[in-house]
């Protein structure tokens, strides 16, 4: 098993990415945090790894809040004794999808809050407890950070943002062995690809415009998610890694 022993919190793990992640690396050994906003999705994904003999602990709140940040990472240390792993996954889009000069301040704010304030957060709070041993720091970014959406501003800038916070933790990290790298996913097919599409004017075609023809799967940036977690990725850090079916070329 590839994180034997190892402790995992994981934000926004009640649902598509996370909880696929979540679901992952308790069958690969790791003990798991699973954090949501959603206190009864959290609770499920909880609930569904105790059943199948694998251990997680589930915490509620808001990532873009500092308090609950510091609770969560708390909460973690508690149950589970140390941090080796922080997955900073919890991510909205904004809604609807407006040009800038339509785009309520608060929709520009909300979505800068969570998706980049809760990974600097995450960082923030996380990093005293993994100073001793080391450990994995995971962002998630978007291919998005790298493409102009129209309509997508705060979405496609909050993703940018994270690219960048992932390179600079890197780097000041580095001295205490702990790696700090990012995912990039391309279309994923979770509760939040419907709840956009449901909400906007977005052509489902476009799911399914990349390279490889299809849509990706949670479980699918998963397994990215595991090789950064785990000693695989032993020389990796600061990386943005793009899993996109090949949708960024074009
Ligand atoms: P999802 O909506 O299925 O799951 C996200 C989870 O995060 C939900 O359970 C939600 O309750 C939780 N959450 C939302 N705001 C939160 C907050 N403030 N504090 C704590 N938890 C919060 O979404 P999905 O697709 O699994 O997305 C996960 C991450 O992947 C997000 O950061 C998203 O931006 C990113 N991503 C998703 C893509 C896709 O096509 N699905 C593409 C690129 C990036």
């Amino acid at each position: 098993m590839k994180l034997a022993n190892k402790v995992a919190l994981i934000t926004g793990a009640g649902s598509g990415i996370g909880q696929a992640t979540a679901r992952l690396f308790a069958r690969e050994g790791a003990s798991v945090a699973v954090m949501d906003f959603n206190a009864a999705a959290a609770a499920a994904t909880t609930n569904e790894i105790n059943a199948n003999g694998g251990k997680a602990a589930a915490i509620t709140g808001d990532v873009s809040v500092e308090a609950d940040v510091q609770r969560m990472i708390e909460q973690t240390l508690a149950r589970f004794g140390r941090l080796d792993v922080l997955y900073n996954n919890a991510g909205i889009v904004n809604q609807p999808m407006l040009r800038m000069m339509e785009l309520p301040l608060e929709h520009f704010e909300r979505v800068m809050a969570v998706n980049t304030r809760g990974v600097y957060l995450g960082i923030k709070h996380a990093v005293p407890h993994m100073r001793r041993d080391g450990g994995s720091i995971i962002n998630t970014a978007s291919q998005a950070a790298f493409e102009a959406v129209v309509g997508l501003a705060p979405y496609c800038a909050s993703k940018a943002a994270v690219v960048s916070l992932t390179q600079v933790a890197a780097l000041e990290y580095a001295p205490w062995k702990i790696r700090v790298n990012c995912i990039c996913p391309g279309i994923i097919d979770t509760p939040l690809l419907h709840a956009t599409v449901a909400r906007t004017e977005m052509n489902t075609a476009v799911w399914d415009n990349n390279g490889l023809r299809r849509r990706g799967l949670p479980e699918e940036i998963a397994n990215a998610a595991l090789f950064l977690a785990s000693d695989d990725s032993s020389y990796v850090t600061g990386a943005p890694f793009l899993i996109d079916g090949g949708k960024a070329m074009g």
